[in-house]
C-alpha cells in the first residue's frame, strides 16, 4: 500500500481528516445510530427505476458513471485523481475510493446530490482487506485458522465498521491462488489450495454482504483479482501468466466462481497478461466466461489504472485505442485511469463503440448502487453516531484477539520449550519485538498502528508480575539500505539502529546470557510483502539469521516468533531453534494473541495453507502437484528421477502442517463402502484421539487422489476438513461424506466430469502425514 505525504494530500485537496479531528458540523443533522428501515431490492422495480433514470441521462453522464476516482491518502498506483469536485458536480464520477469517515463521505455525497444534474449518488469503496479500523491478521494468517466461522466473523466486523465509516463497497475478498512465495501478495490471499480458498471466499462474501446488500451494516464485496494474478511468472508482481485451460479451470478459477456463487456483486479485473491477452482487455475472460458461462450480472471494475496499462502491455498505441479494447472486453468501471471518461465519447462519435455498450456498463453500475439502497437513502452509510459506537469497539478488539490466536501456527516445539512459564526470565530480542506498525500487516486500511499491540506489550499484558523481561534489538530488519529507503518511501516508518551488526548482536547475546529463555521476534517488516513487494530471496532479511545463530550459541532455549506475510525458507531455524511460532502479521490485537499462545493461555491450532520450502530454488512448490513419469521416492543413487541434486524435493513444512501443545493420534480411516455409485455417497470415518496432556483443537484433513484418468491428476487434493476440539484423553469420530461431485475435474475435452475408476482417500493431520483407504467410482 503506497501512501502519499500529508503535505501532498493537502496541496491536492485530498485530506479527509480522521473522525476525532473533525469539528465542523455538516449541513444535514447526522441520523441517530438506529437501524434504518429499508426496502429490499425488487428486480422489476429496479429495472423500471433504472430505465427511467437512464432515459434522462446524456451519453456523457452515462460515461461518468463508469469513472471511479481516488480521493484520500492511500494510492496504490502512480496516478492520483484530479479536479474531483468539479467532475462530481458535472456528473462525471460514478464512485470514489480511499475516502472514509461519515463526514468526508457525506461531504462528497452532498456535492453529487446537490450539484450534479441527475443527483445520482456516489458509491464509496475502499481496500478493507483484513479489517477496517479493527485489523485482523493478514488473509494468509486468517486462512491458517481453518476456521470458516472465525473468518466470516472477521469479514462481518469489517463490514460493520466500514459501513459505519461511510463505505459501502470493499475490494475484497482476494482469492488468487498462489504457489510462489516470492510473490508479495501471497499475504493477501488464502494460500495454494483451490478448494480451501473457495470455502474462504464464500465465508468472506457472506460476512461482508450478509443476506441483504441494502442493509445499513452490509457492504458490497468485490472479488479480485480476476483472474490468475497469483500465478505471476517468477513471483514478480504484475508479471505474465500463461497456463493451460485445464489448469485454469481446475486450479485457479474456482475460487472466483465460488465468491460469485456466494453472491459477490462486483469483480475487479487483474493487471496480468493471461495467455497473451491482459485480463483487463480479455473478452474471453470478462464476457465469454464471466457473463455467458457463469451468468454474473454485477459490475466489473478494473484494478488501478489497468486500462492505461494495456498500452505498455502492447494492446493499443494510445488511451483511445485501449479504451475500446477494455469496453469491448466487458469492463464496466475504470479505476483512476479516466481512459473511459476521456475517450469513450469520441469512440462513440467515431462509430468505434456503440452507445448500447455504454448503456450496458452504466446499467450494471447503477444496479449496484440500487442494490446497496443508495437511491433510497444516499446517506445510509454515513452515520456519525454509529461510527462512534462501532469503530474499534471493545467487542471487536476482543474478537480480533480471539481470531488472531487461531491463526498462529506452531512450526516446531522440542523439549517443551513452549509454552513459556509465567515465572521465567525472558530475553526479548529482535527488530520486531516492539513494532506496532508491523503487527497491522500491509493492507491495514484505516487501521491505526498506535492502537496495535506489539509482542512486547502483549507479553507484558499476559505474563503477570513474576516474569522478568529484558530486551535487545539485536539486528535491523534489513541491512540493504536501498531496500530500507524504498520501504520507508511508502510509509514503512522503519527506524534504523546506526550501530554495526556486530555491536547489536553482542548486546543481544549479553542480554540472552542473563535470561533463562530467549524469545527472538524476527521476520519481515509489513512492507516486504503485499503489492509490488516480491522478494527473490525468501530467507530472513538482513542480519537476523546471524543474530539467531549467536543466540543459539549461548545455549539458552531459543524460541523464534516469526512475523511475516509469506512462507519463508527457514532451514537453519528449523534445525536449530527449540520452538518456532509463525504469527504472520496478526493485527490490532496481535501482541496479546501471540502472548496468549506463548504462555499457553491458548493452545495453538493453526495450520499453514502455503507450503514452506527448504530453499527458494524449490518454488513453485505445492502439495497437489502431478506425479511425473519418474517420481522420486528416496532412491538416492538413481540418477534418472525427478529431483534436484542439491536440495531434497520435500518441503520444510507441508501444506496443512501445524503443531499443538498436545498430540493427536489417528486410527486408519474406514469407508462405508468400497464403491461409490453415481449419484450416491461414500462416508469416510476416522477416529482421532488427543494423546497429550492438554485440551486442544485439531484440523482433520481429507484428501482424494484419482488414480487413473483421461488426463493426469494431482497426487492428492484437499476435499474437506473438520476442526475439532478434544479434551485431553478424548477420542472423537469424524465422518466426511464424499459425493461424485467432489471427484469432478476437466477431462480431456474440458468437460467437467467424474470418471469411473479407483480413488485413494487420505486422512491426516497435514497433507504429508496421512493414512490411506480406497474406493471405486462406478457409473
Ligand atoms: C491493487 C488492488 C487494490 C487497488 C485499489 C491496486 O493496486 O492491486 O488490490 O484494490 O489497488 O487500491
Amino acid at each position: 500500500m503506497r501512501k502519499i505525504s500529508l503535505a501532498l494530500a493537502l496541496s491536492l485537496g485530498l485530506v479527509c481528516p480522521p473522525l476525532h479531528a473533525q469539528k465542523a458540523k455538516t449541513k444535514k443533522a447526522a441520523p441517530a445510530a438506529v437501524q434504518q428501515k429499508h426496502t429490499p431490492t425488487n428486480p422489476a422495480q429496479m429495472k423500471k427505476f433504472i430505465d427511467e433514470l437512464m432515459a434522462k441521462m446524456t451519453l456523457e453522464e452515462k460515461i461518468g458513471q463508469l469513472n471511479l476516482v481516488s480521493v484520500g491518502f492511500t494510492v496504490t498506483g502512480p496516478v492520483v485523481s484530479e479536479n474531483v469536485d468539479e467532475k462530481i458536480s458535472k456528473g462525471l464520477v460514478g464512485g470514489v475510493f480511499n475516502t472514509f469517515t461519515p463526514i468526508a463521505v457525506r461531504k462528497l455525497q452532498e456535492k453529487a446530490l446537490s450539484q450534479s444534474r441527475l443527483k445520482i449518488p456516489l458509491i464509496f469503496g475502499y481496500d478493507v482487506i483484513h479489517g477496517h479500523r479493527t485489523i485482523f491478521p493478514m488473509p494468509i494468517g486468517l486462512a491458517a485458522s481453518w476456521d470458516l466461522a472465525a473468518i466470516e466473523r472477521s469479514a462481518r466486523i469489517s463490514a460493520d465498521e466500514a459501513s459505519a465509516d461511510g463505505l459501502n463497497w470493499v475490494f475484497s475478498p482476494m482469492v488468487d491462488v498462489a504457489r510462489d512465495p516470492r510473490w508479495g501478495r501471497v499475504s493477501e490471499g488464502s494460500g495454494e489450495d483451490t478448494w480451501l480458498t473457495s470455502q474462504i471466499a464464500m465465508a468472506m462474501v457472506r460476512g461482508y454482504q450478509g443476506t441483504d446488500l441494502a442493509a445499513y451494516n452490509t457492504v458490497m464485496a468485490c472479488v479480485k483479482h480476476f483472474a490468475l494474478y497469483g500465478a505471476a511468472e517468477a513471483g514478480r508482481d504484475y508479471n505474465t501468466t500463461d497456463m493451460s485451460d485445464r489448469r485454469m479451470l481446475d486450479e485457479y478459477l474456482p475460487p472466483y466462481k465460488a465468491a460469485l456463487d456466494a453472491g459477490a456483486a462486483s469483480v475487479m479485473s487483474s493487471f496480468n497478461d493471461i495467455n497473451g491477452v491482459p485480463a483487463t482487455g480479455n473478452k474471453w475472460l470478462m464476457t465469454d466466461l464471466l457473463r455467458t458461462k457463469w451468468g454474473f450480472d454485477g459490475f466489473v471494475v478494473t484494478d488501478y489504472t489497468a486500462i492505461n496499462e494495456l498500452i505498455p502491455h502492447g494492446m493499443g498505441k494510445n488511451e483511445y485505442e485501449v479504451a475500446k479494447v477494455a469496453l469491448d472486453a466487458g469492463i464496466d468501471m475504470d479505476m483512476v485511469g479516466e481512459v473511459f471518461l476521456n475517450h469513450l465519447g469520441q469512440l462513440v462519435k467515431d462509430g468505434k463503440v456503440t452507445p448500447a455498450q455504454i448503456d450496458v456498463a452504466c446499467r450494471r453500475i447503477l444496479e449496484g448502487k440500487y442494490k446497496l439502497g443508495l437511491f433510497e437513502d444516499p446517506y445510509r452509510y454515513a452515520n456519525e453516531q454509529r461510527a462512534k459506537e462501532t469503530l474499534l469497539k471493545k467487542e471487536y478488539r476482543e474478537a480480533a484477539r480471539d481470531i488472531a490466536r487461531r491463526t498462529l501456527v506452531l512450526l516446531k516445539n522440542q523439549n517443551q520449550a513452549l509454552p513459556l512459564k509465567k515465572t521465567a526470565s525472558i530475553a526479548l530480542v529482535g527488530p520486531l519485538v516492539k513494532s506496532q506498525i508491523d503487527q497491522l500487516g500491509n493492507w491495514n486500511g484505516a487501521g491505526d498502528w498506535k492502537q496495535a499491540i506489539s509482542v512486547e506489550q502483549g507479553i507484558r499484558n499476559v505474563a503477570g508480575p513474576n516474569v522478568k523481561i529484558t530486551y535487545a534489538k539485536g539486528a535491523n530488519i534489513a541491512a540493504d539500505t536501498l531496500m530500507l529507503q524504498r520501504l520507508n518511501a511508502h510509509g514503512g516508518m522503519l527506524e534504523i539502529d546506526p550501530r554495526t551488526p556486530q555491536e547489536m548482536i553482542r548486546e543481544a547475546v549479553q542480554v540472552a546470557q542473563r535470561a533463562e529463555v530467549v524469545v527472538a521476534v524476527v521476520g519481515e517488516s509489513q512492507g516486504m510483502t503485499g503489492e509490488a513487494s516480491s522478494r527473490a530471496d525468501i530467507t530472513l532479511p538482513g542480519h537476523q539469521l546471524d543474530l539467531l545463530k549467536a543466540l543459539k550459541a549461548t545455549g539458552k532455549p531459543l524460541v523464534v516468533v516469526l512475523m511475516n506475510g509469506r512462507p519463508l525458507a527457514l532451514k537453519w531455524e528449523n534445525d536449530h531453534a527449540d520452538a518456532i511460532l509463525e504469527t504472520w502479521f496478526a493485527g490490532t490485537e496481535g501482541g496479546n494473541a501471540i502472548a496468549d499462545v506463548l504462555f499457553g493461555n491458548y493452545n495453538p491450532s493453526g495450520k499453514i495453507t502455503a507450503t514452506f520450502p527448504q530453499a527458494v530454488g524449490q518454488v513453485p512448490i505445492y502439495y497437489n502437484h502431478k506425479a511425473t513419469g519418474r517420481p522420486y521416492a528416496g532412491q538416492l543413487l538413481d540418477k534418472y528421477k525427478s529431483r534436484y541434486l542439491d536440495v531434497p524435493n520435500e518441503p520444510l513444512y507441508p501444506f496443512g502442517y501445524g503443531l499443538s501443545y498436545t498430540t493427536f493420534s489417528y486410527a486408519a480411516p474406514t469407508l462405508s463402502s468400497k464403491t461409490l455409485q453415481a449419484g450416491g455417497t461414500v462416508n469416510v470415518t476416522v477416529q482421532v484421539k488427543n494423546t497429550g496432556n492438554l485440551d486442544g483443537e485439531e484440523v482433520v484433513q481429507l484428501y482424494v487422489q484419482d488414480v487413473v484418468g483421461s488426463v493426469t491428476r494431482p497426487v492428492k487434493e484437499l476435499k474437506n476438513f473438520q476442526k475439532i476440539f478434544l479434551k485431553k484423553g478424548e477420542t472423537k469420530t469424524v465422518t466426511f461424506t464424499l459425493r461424485e461431485e467432489d471427484l469432478k475435474f476437466h477431462d480431456l475435452n474440458l468437460n467437467y466430469v467424474a470418471e469411473p475408476g479407483d480413488f485413494n482417500v487420505y486422512v491426516g493431520t497435514n497433507s504429508r502425514d496421512v493414512q490411506a483407504a480406497s474406493f471405486t467410482l462406478v457409473k
